[in-house]
Order: structure tokens, then sequence, then C-alpha cells
């Protein structure tokens, strides 16, 4: 038994469905974040799991325990909100302490497990501080601490590390990480924001319309997309629709239309007359100035430098082709728009897609 598991659970708002049976299962310890685009039903499912909505049908089991019927205050879950609203009147302490006071703990149990929480988030000698006496980093750690005082069995964080910067968001991730494996507290962390649900992540599950699409490791769903909608979501894509031909012992054509057709190698056998959509990631795309053995030709049309990448809008097969090259060395051979190229990726970075025998 996993120690948290989801199972068929919906939630209907005025007559539309916003949770469509969706299921999951957490093992203790371990950090999943629920990943889609806005609106697609991550803020309901915590908001299930924590109680502050009921479910038109489904279950929650924490820890071997179905939770349904438990009012909130006694679920013992901590929530972190993307507004994580501190007192801006009470200093660090109080504010952590605030949760502990309202479940009449006794004021030496306080004072230790306050300090337990301020240390566990890196807050110590901060007590006294008011909130705007601290960065936007620290304030969120005073948050974090205020839902780890009260020892929770599971952790909820909605969107919380948004309100940041970049820069400061990408270091409260690692923080996030550090702090959560340490106190190895289950976590479920809401993100629109692949980036940092694949830094972040044991599993992720990526929701679309009030379903889980897909539930992985954050490699595999980077690595090997269910559909176009995951691939697309997470990182960047090219997407080739069409009808694929066999072409001698390992490779293939996809037909696209009666004068584009693109050939390709994959890891899988594919039967004659197989509609799918064949999808390549920018940066497993190599850009040559010579013509090798199945390369795709193509006219760069712009190139933006970006640092560390430069990325390549290259014409080729009627569309737009996408391509990214880190930037190795300064001597690299630079192309310039209007050079005319050759494509081609390893066979294993060929992703088959929506596939459908006629
Ligand atoms: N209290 C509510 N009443 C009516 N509709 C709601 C309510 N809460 C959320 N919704 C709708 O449910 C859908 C999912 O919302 P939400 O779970 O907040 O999405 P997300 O967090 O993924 O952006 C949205 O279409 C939203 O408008
Ligand atoms: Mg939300």
């Amino acid at each position: 038994m996993a120690y948290l598991e989801v199972r068929e659970l919906s939630k209907i708002y005025d007559g539309t469905t916003v949770l469509d049976n969706i299921g999951f299962d957490i093992e203790e310890g371990s950090f999943l974040s629920l990943l889609g685009p806005s609106g697609c039903g991550k803020t309901t499912t915590l908001r299930l799991i924590a109680g502050f909505e009921k479910p038109e049908g489904g279950s929650i089991r924490l820890n071997g325990t179905i939770i349904n019927g438990i009012p909130t205050f006694k679920r013992n879950i901590g929530m972190v909100f993307q507004s994580y609203a501190l007192f801006p009147h009470m200093s660090v302490e109080q504010n952590v302490s605030y949760g502990l006071e309202q479940r009449n703990h006794n004021h030496s149990e306080i004072k230790k497990k306050v300090a337990e929480a301020l240390e566990m988030v890196r807050l110590t000698g901060y007590e006294k501080r008011k909130p705007k006496q601290l960065s936007g980093g620290q304030q969120q750690r005073v948050a974090l601490a205020r839902a780890l005082v009260i020892r929770p069995s599971l952790l909820l964080l909605d969107e919380s590390l948004s309100a940041l910067d970049k820069k400061l968001r990408v270091e409260m991730q690692v923080e996030l990480r550090q702090i959560q494996k340490e106190v190895g507290i289950t976590t479920i962390f809401v993100t629109h924001d692949q980036e940092e649900a694949l830094t972040l992540s044991d599993y992720i599950a990526v929701m679309e319309k009030g379903k889980i699409v897909q539930l992985d490791t954050p490699d595999t769903v980077y690595e090997h997309p269910k559909n176009s909608f995951v691939a697309d979501f997470l990182g960047q894509a090219n997407f080739f629709p069409g009808v694929v031909r066999r072409e001698g012992n390992h490779g293939y054509l996809l037909m696209m239309d009666e004068k584009q057709y693109l050939p390709f190698r994959c890891d899988e056998f594919l039967e004659d007359g197989t509609h799918c959509t064949v999808s390549v990631r920018p940066e497993k795309i190599t850009i040559s100035d010579r013509e090798e053995h199945q390369a795709i030709r193509g006219k760069i049309e712009f190139i933006t430098y970006a640092g560390n990448l430069s990325i390549f809008r290259i014409r080729a097969l009627g569309q737009e082709i996408k391509v990214q090259q880190q930037n190795i060395s300064a001597g690299q051979r630079k192309f310039v728009a209007g050079d005319s190229v050759f494509l081609s990726w390893e066979p294993e970075s060929t992703l088959i897609l929506e596939r459908e025998k006629e």
C-alpha cells in the first residue's frame, strides 16, 4: 500500500467536470509535482486532499486511513500557497508559532518546536525579525516553517515559488528539495513551470483538462512523452504528422503530403500505413553543412543567440524546424541566416506519438 493513494477522484463545479477520475500513488518521503497549464485542476486536487473541498466521487487514503470524512484541521496536512501571506505585524517566531497556539500546545513545547522548524529552514537567528525585514526567499522559508512546525503527515505546496524572481526561484528550488529530503516529508508540489517540476520532483503527474495524462519520473516524461501535449508542455518539440512507409531494413519514410517526406529511423517497429506524429526535440538535432545519409535539407531563416545556446529556425519539409545548439567553443563553425544545411538526429531521439493503424 502506498503512503498516499488517490483513487477516481472527481470534482464538478457548476455542472462542469473539473477533475475527471484522477488517481495516483505516492510513496512515503517522495516528492510529486502536479504539472499542467492554468485551469487544468491542480489547485482543486490539492484542496480536495487538504479537505477544503469535497469530491463528487473517489477516495483519498493517507497512511492507511481513508480521510474523505475527516475535517481539514484533523488531517494534519501542511500547506503553502503562492501568496504565502505572512502576518506583517508579527515576528518570524510569532508567525511560525501561530498554528501551534491555535492547537493549544503549551509554551515550552511551542518554543522548542518553533526553534526546530526554523532550524529546518535555516532561519535560526531571525526569530525577532518582521516579514518586511526579510528577503523574498527568507519569507518563503518562514511560510515553509509555518507549514512544517505542525509536523504534518503531508506537505502541499501550491505554486509557492512563483512569486519569486527567476534567480531566487532557482535557488529556492534547490533549498526546498534539500529541506524536503532532510525532513523526509511526503510532498505534493503544484506548478505550471516545467523546469521547476523537472528539477524538483521524484515523479511528475502531467495534467490536462482535469485528467492526469502521464505520471512518470522527470526523465521519462521528458524523453518518452506519451503524446504531443506532454512533449510540447515539457520543453520544446518539432512535430511532423504523416503516414509511415517502410524503407529497407531499418529505415522509414514519413509521408507528409505528395511532395514532402521525412526519412527517419527509430528503435521500434512500425507497420506500413501507420498514421502518427514523429517528434524530435530541438537539442537532439545536429546541423551540418555536409550531406549525410538520410539528412534533411533545409535553409536557416533565423538565428537567436542566447549566450550558452543558439536557437536556429530552419525551413525544411514545408515547415519551420527549431534546432538548439550549445555554444561549446567560441571558434565553433558559425552558421548564418540563409545558409543551406543538413539536419540529422540519432534514432533514439525520434519520438513516435499518436500512432494509429489504418
Ligand atoms: N470554487 C470554484 N467554483 C467554480 N469553479 C472553480 C472553482 N475553483 C476552481 N474552479 C474552476 O475549476 C478549474 C480548475 O481550477 P484550478 O484547480 O484552480 O486550476 P489550476 O490550479 O490547475 O490552475 C478552472 O476552470 C476553474 O475556473
Ligand atoms: Mg492553481
